[in-house]
């Protein structure tokens, strides 16, 4: 996309920390930006700070866990701005712990938050973006913890690989209809994520319920996020992979060891397959139907 003034963001978890950096990013480069957030006095205070910006900005009260509240949320941001081009899937929270301590509500809040969002809102607004003809992208928040699974931290990784996956094969169902698709992958970023009980629905215990794997490592994630790069930092590299269309959005580079470290023991995975007595009859044998990977 390279066409950014008059059109429209629609940023989930616009509200603070990573959705408030891209919306100031795109609402700079002269978009008008909606901020979809389940804390609507964080994002009425938001869109404040980003109209004393110039940025037209509107907040938009949304559950990212509910499909019908993100086509509300849509159906809000069509009303004010006419129609929406950028969708960041964004809102997300954190939960870990060690085996057998992670609660079944934790693990439903944050597959619902992190996970399911995101094909809910993929869903409600590419028909949206269809109908005007005019293009469009999705940024989808994954994180690092997509491409290497720290333990302790499964269940977000498994989310964040989640998003990973379904970016990557969107990318190449939407590329056609002129729709952009990239996934985010921060490291630590100074935001409040370490704190994301505070949105936690009553539907999953309430902000009063403490999830014991948070609280077990409060300190040390808060210390790890806190030290983090600043947002808007973020927020640029977002607008500037967008631009370029780029699929993978990486914003600490030094990280590449991480990933280069994975992929090297799944390539030596093959080798030791390839070389394996077990496997000397199918050693060939590779799904001529396998799609291609688009990278
Ligand atoms: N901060 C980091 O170090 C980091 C690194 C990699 C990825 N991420 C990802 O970035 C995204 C944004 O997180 P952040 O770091 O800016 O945290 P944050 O807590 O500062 O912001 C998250 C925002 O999402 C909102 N939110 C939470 N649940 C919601 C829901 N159900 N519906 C709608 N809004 C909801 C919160 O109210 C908040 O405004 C998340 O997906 C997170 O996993 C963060």
């Amino acid at each position: 996309m390279k066409d950014f003034k008059g059109r429209t963001a629609f940023v989930t978890g616009g509200a603070s920390g990573l959705g408030l950096s891209m919306a100031r990013a795109f609402g700079r480069a002269g978009m008008n930006v909606v901020l979809a957030d389940i804390d609507m006095s964080a994002a009425k205070a938001a869109a404040e700070q980003l109209a004393s910006e110039q940025i037209k900005a509107v907040p938009v009260h949304c559950d990212v866990s509910e499909r019908g509240a993100l086509r509300e949320a849509a159906l809000e941001a069509i009303a004010a701005f006419g129609k929406v081009h950028v969708v960041c899937n964004n809102a997300g929270v954190a939960v870990g712990g060690p085996i057998g301590t992670v609660r079944e509500r934790d693990w439903d809040r944050i597959i619902d938050v992190n996970l399911k969002s995101v094909v809910y809102g993929t869903e409600v607004f590419v028909p949206l973006i269809k109908s005007h003809g005019e293009g469009g992208h999705f940024v989808n928040t994954a994180s690092m913890a997509g491409m290497i699974s720290p333990p302790g931290l499964e269940p977000y990784c498994a989310t964040k690989y989640a998003v990973v996956a379904m970016s990557e094969g969107w990318h190449g169902q939407l590329a056609p209809i002129n729709i952009g698709v990239s996934v985010l992958c921060p490291g630590f970023v100074r935001t409040r994520i370490h704190e994301s009980g505070r949105a936690r629905q009553d539907k999953y215990g309430g902000i009063g319920d403490v999830d014991p794997g948070v609280a077990a490592t409060r300190e040390q994630a808060a210390q790890s996020v806190l030290s983090g790069i600043d947002p808007d930092i973020v927020g640029n590299r977002v607008l500037e992979a967008v631009k370029n269309g780029e699929l993978y959005i990486f914003t600490h580079p030094a990280m590449k060891a991480f990933a280069e470290m994975r992929f090297q023991a799944i390539l030596a995975a093959f080798d030791t397959a390839a070389a394996s007595p077990a496997l000397a009859s199918v050693k060939d044998h590779a799904p001529v139907t396998l799609l291609t990977p688009k990278p």
